[in-house]
């Protein structure tokens, strides 16, 4: 190797190394960004909810009991004691939460350690029993 020769020098390879890293480090995180989520990372999907067969299945199962206004003076609440929820009441509606308004629906007031005259609904697929659980909501806005 003579003098003069056009080499690069070690710095300059470094600096080339750097430029190469970069880029590379730059499509490769382009290409993840790319990639579809991570299927076993993916969070369930939201719940599916059928209201209209919800509101009738509300009409035809729980306004006897609970009354079409939701306060809980159907006409098949007369006998009852304790009587039927009134869904109006608003501090009863802060005090539970969604997934307790599912179970007692699901379960009764015997799976809940209710009143057994809380009937249960174990034929209810889980998207009318949500669409109950947001008919029973409805009413706190009342
Ligand atoms: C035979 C009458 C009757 C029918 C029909 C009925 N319920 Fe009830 N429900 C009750 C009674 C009584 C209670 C009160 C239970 C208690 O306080 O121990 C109650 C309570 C509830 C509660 C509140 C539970 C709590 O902790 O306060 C919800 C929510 C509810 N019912 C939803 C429904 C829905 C939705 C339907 C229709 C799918 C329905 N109920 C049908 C009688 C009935």
């Amino acid at each position: 190797m003579g003098r003069g020769t056009p080499r690069a020098s070690p710095k300059c390879v470094k600096k080339l190394n750097y430029l190469l890293l970069s880029f590379v480090a730059a499509a490769c995180s382009k290409g993840a960004a790319n990639q579809p989520p991570d299927p076993s990372t993916n969070a369930p999907p939201p719940p599916v909810v059928d209201l209209d067969k919800a509101k009738t299945v509300f009409t035809q199962r729980c306004v006897p009991c609970h009354g079409a206004t939701g306060n809980g003076d159907g006409p098949a609440s007369a006998q009852l004691t304790p009587k039927p929820r009134n869904y109006t009441d608003k501090v009863w509606q802060a005090s539970v939460d969604d997934a307790y308004i599912e179970k007692i629906i699901k379960l009764g007031g015997a799976g809940v350690g209710k009143s057994p005259a809380m009937p249960n609904n174990p034929d209810l697929p889980p998207e009318v029993i949500t669409g109950l659980k947001d008919v029973v909501r409805g009413f706190n806005q009342k």
